[in-house]
């Protein structure tokens, strides 16, 4: 991966056909404590989240909600836009397909394909299923001829369209795959993604007839651009064609359902334009409740900015990154939150901050010299989530600062700190117990940005003295 001090991350951009639940969360939680974690080594960091307006689906959910398209797209992306701010999401930019600069790049990008004599006009007839808002092969359906997720009956479409031809990027495909070991994380999507170009490519309709909604192709207003051919150019979109050329995203965050698109589909159009390939394409599990897929076409969807507003935003997504294990399935329960909510964050973290800040308020804290063990603690604790988060094991960072943080509970209850009648010597057991909690919160930055914020302001230097702040809970117990 090139990085030149600048990192250019994004999530999938969204269809706007609901509001968005944990699943969509989860995603954009994992992108943004990575696009946290760059910024704070430094970089110039690019974020990128957004709505994908431009499905047949958009169409459907403002007729049922009986409003007026562009009425409905305006509103729905601005609950989505909402929604981030109101999870901690620090998001850069929001880029919205129905925005000019994206249709121009749409265009542009149509040209350069046509241009390389990648688009040809073809015969389509398929198995369409709305929900995937994608053509089905027979053997993906179930025996009795439904969509697997979406437990609906795709329709036969046969129509004239715009190709690409996707079969010419075979072989290029696979040299670059072979060059760029770790273009998808997990390793085992990876494999997937070979061993489907390995079995052959066939060119994949690009256009759509013209119905109400869409962006037209270019010199033949009789048909639109197919929306997963548009909807992908977004990521060019957000830094312009130029600023892609300079410095592709690196990395596009997404849950497994979408690697195909952003693994075959997309290097293959990008190479087609002659522009450069984005870093590394990486793959969160799903989130699923009770083992079954939660999605708005299910309708068993969770609403984060529910749980954020009884546990909190960071509770939330400290729960998501703790919980899951990267790459896999996780199922989503309450009870499992409250669970964790409880142990971790009242009883582990929020009460080891208000036991420093207490005994630390009350005492003169000189700053000094750090114990050394202390010092190695805090240490090998930043190497941990370092190395982990660089393979994005988010669960794993976690849990080394949390064992950094049972390392400062065992202090403080061997040494009964509270106990310790020598002034001098229980303000140094205390300025050593402040530093570790101030690192804590420093490592914390990326995954809970509020508390870090939180516990950073009660520590405070005057010179060399501290001005701990009356602490406050961050998080009071729930029954
Ligand atoms: N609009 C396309 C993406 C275009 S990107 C150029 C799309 N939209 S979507 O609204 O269906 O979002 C799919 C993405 O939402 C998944 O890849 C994932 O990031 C997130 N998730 C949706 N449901 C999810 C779960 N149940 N679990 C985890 N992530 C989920 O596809």
């Amino acid at each position: 991966m090139d990085s030149n001090g600048e990192f250019y991350i994004t999530t999938p951009i969204y269809y706007i056909n609901d509001k968005p639940h944990i699943g969509h969360a989860y995603s954009t939680i994992v992108a943004d404590t990575l696009a946290r974690w760059r910024e704070a080594q430094g970089e110039r960091v690019i974020f990128s989240t957004g709505v994908d307006e431009n499905a047949q689906k958009t169409v459907d959910a403002a007729k049922k909600s009986g409003e007026e398209i562009h009425a409905y797209v305006d509103r729905l992306a601005d609950l989505w836009a909402g929604t981030w701010a109101k999870l901690g999401i620090g998001n850069t930019d929001f880029i919205r397909t129905t925005e000019e600069r994206h249709l121009e790049t749409v265009r542009d990008i149509w040209g350069r394909m046509e241009a390389a004599g990648d688009i040809y006009k073809g015969q389509y007839q398929g198995l369409y299923c709305r929900g995937h808002e994608a053509f089905m092969k027979e053997d993906e359906l179930t025996p009795d001829g439904l969509c697997p997720d979406h437990k609906t009956k795709p329709e036969l479409v046969t129509e004239e369209n715009y190709f690409f031809r996707l079969s010419n990027y075979q072989q290029k495909l696979l040299d670059f795959y072979e060059a760029h070991g770790d273009f998808v994380a997990p390793a085992h999507r990876f494999n997937e993604v070979k061993a489907f170009v390995e079995r052959g490519l066939e060119d994949i309709s690009f256009s759509r007839e013209k119905k109400e909604w869409g962006i037209p192709v270019p010199n033949d207003p009789s048909q639109v651009i197919y929306v997963w051919a548009d909807a992908l150019v977004n990521y060019v979109s957000v830094v312009g064609i130029e600023g892609w050329d300079e410095h592709p995203a690196d990395i596009h965050v997404m849950a497994k359902d979408i690697v195909k698109f952003h693994a075959v589909i997309w290097p293959a159009m990008l190479m087609s334009a002659g522009l450069p390939l984005p870093g590394q394409v990486i793959a969160t599990g799903f989130l699923t409740i009770d083992g079954t897929k939660m999605s708005k076409s299910l309708g068993n969807v969770v609403d984060p900015l529910d749980l954020a507003a009884r546990y909190g935003a960071d509770a939330l997504r400290y729960f998501l990154l703790r919980e899951v294990s990267f790459g896999d399935d996780g199922d989503f329960s309450e009870a499992k939150m409250r669970e964790r909510y409880n142990a971790d964050l009242a009883n582990g973290l929020g009460n080891f901050a208000a036991r420093v800040l207490t005994l630390a308020e009350k005492a003169e804290v000189k700053f000094g010299n750090l114990d050394g063990e202390f010092e190695e603690v805090i240490a090998s604790t930043k190497r941990t989530v370092a190395e982990k988060l660089g393979v994005f094991r988010f669960s794993e960072a976690l849990a080394a600062i949390w064992a950094a943080l049972a390392f400062g509970d065992r202090f403080v209850n061997e040494k009964k700190v509270w106990e310790i009648k020598d002034e001098a010597a229980r303000a140094k057991a205390l300025f050593d117990l402040v530093s570790l909690l101030d690192n804590i919160a420093a490592m914390l930055a990326p995954f809970m940005p509020e508390t870090s914020r939180t516990i950073a302001a009660a520590i405070r230097w005057d010179g060399d003295v501290l001005i701990a702040a009356k602490p406050e809970i961050l998080f009071p117990r729930i029954k």
